[in-house]
């Protein structure tokens, strides 16, 4: 079962650190990469609460309860205080798309100095899904300051960042490049003034949603769901989406990503983080499940619950 805000152990009975994550469905296996964030909390003089970068963890899993960790698969870098990856730095919402020409994998993530002005996104790739990954480069995409952010891969293998620019005054959606290492081609602005962040995207019954929360840091605050015919269209904001005690405050918890269900009765999983600005290393995650419901995205409330794992193929035996 699912606990959402429990601590949560991984398979060897550590503390799961994979904050701000996504998830990668790849041959029957889930991939969960995130922010190792395991490390003292520092409280900077402007009041900003960090952990020095470690880097990216990622876990494995077939069932999305009992989860493998296999370590750092992007980690921070301890020698060069200019490089993108520094200790001193922030590395955030890593997110990895599986590439199908090139048969890569290539994360993305939010990397920043400490202070959050440096504002550009990254790009690393693997040969695996379980890394090592291989940092390429950092970018200011179609010229812009790129905070909280995520990618979303389409069913025709079109990739897409999404992200929180100016200062996150607005929202930015645009194309990945076709090898997926760029962001090139066209891109829309949303949201124009709303300061929505924390991205996560995903396609159901052929229209794009999205849910977004708020500016306020570490702290929770209200989620809005979005919907768009296509994904440079037009997107309209709409209202929460959560039900239930706290709904009004995302259950505690921030928006990070929507993992497709398949044979479950809940077609989406709603992934948020609970974070804990005083020990950021505890922050906890919030996993919900997300249906629609008369056109309306509904993420209920729930202390425990289970999605319907997949049917395991019968052994034939003699
Ligand atoms: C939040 C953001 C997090 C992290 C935090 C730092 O607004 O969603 O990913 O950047 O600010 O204070």
């Amino acid at each position: 079962m699912f606990h959402p805000g429990n601590a949560w152990l991984d398979m060897d009975g550590a503390p799961i650190q994979a904050h701000g994550g996504g998830i990668l469905h790849h041959e029957n296996t889930y991939y969960w990469f995130g922010e190792n964030k395991d490390g003292p909390t520092k409280i900077m003089p402007n009041n900003l609460h960090r952990i020095d970068a470690i880097g990216v963890s990622c876990y494995s899993s077939t069932n999305l309860y009992d989860w493998h960790h296999h370590g750092v698969v992007l980690p921070a870098v301890q020698d060069d205080p200019d490089h993108d990856l520094h200790t001193s730095r922030v590395i955030e919402r890593p997110k990895v798309l599986y590439h199908a020409p090139s048969q890569r994998f290539v994360m993305w993530m939010h990397v920043d100095n400490a202070v959050y002005s440096y504002a550009r996104v990254g790009v690393a790739i693997a040969e695996q899904p379980t890394g090592p990954y291989r940092y390429l480069h950092s970018l200011r995409p179609f010229g812009y300051d790129s905070r909280d952010m995520t990618v979303f891969q389409d069913d025709d293998g079109r990739a897409y960042l999404i992200f929180s620019m100016q200062h996150n005054h607005t929202l930015m959606i645009g194309q990945l490049s076709d090898d997926y290492l760029n962001t090139q081609g066209a891109s829309v602005s949303q949201f124009v003034g709303q300061y929505r962040e924390a991205p996560a995207v995903f396609k159901h019954a052929g229209r794009y949603y999205m849910v977004t929360s708020g500016c306020t840091g570490w702290d929770p605050n209200e989620a809005r769901w979005a919907v768009a015919d296509t994904m440079l269209g037009e997107w309209a904001l709409r209202g929460n989406p959560c039900r239930g005690p706290q709904a009004e405050l995302t259950f505690g918890a921030q928006s990070t990503f929507v993992l497709p269900l398949h044979n479950s009765p809940f077609p989406f999983l709603f992934m948020a983080d609970r974070w804990q600005p005083l020990s950021l290393s505890e922050s906890r995650y919030v996993w919900l499940p997300l249906y629609f419901k008369e056109n309306e995205m509904v993420i209920p409330w729930q202390e425990a619950w289970q999605w319907q794992p997949a049917a395991q193929p019968l052994l034939s035996i003699g």
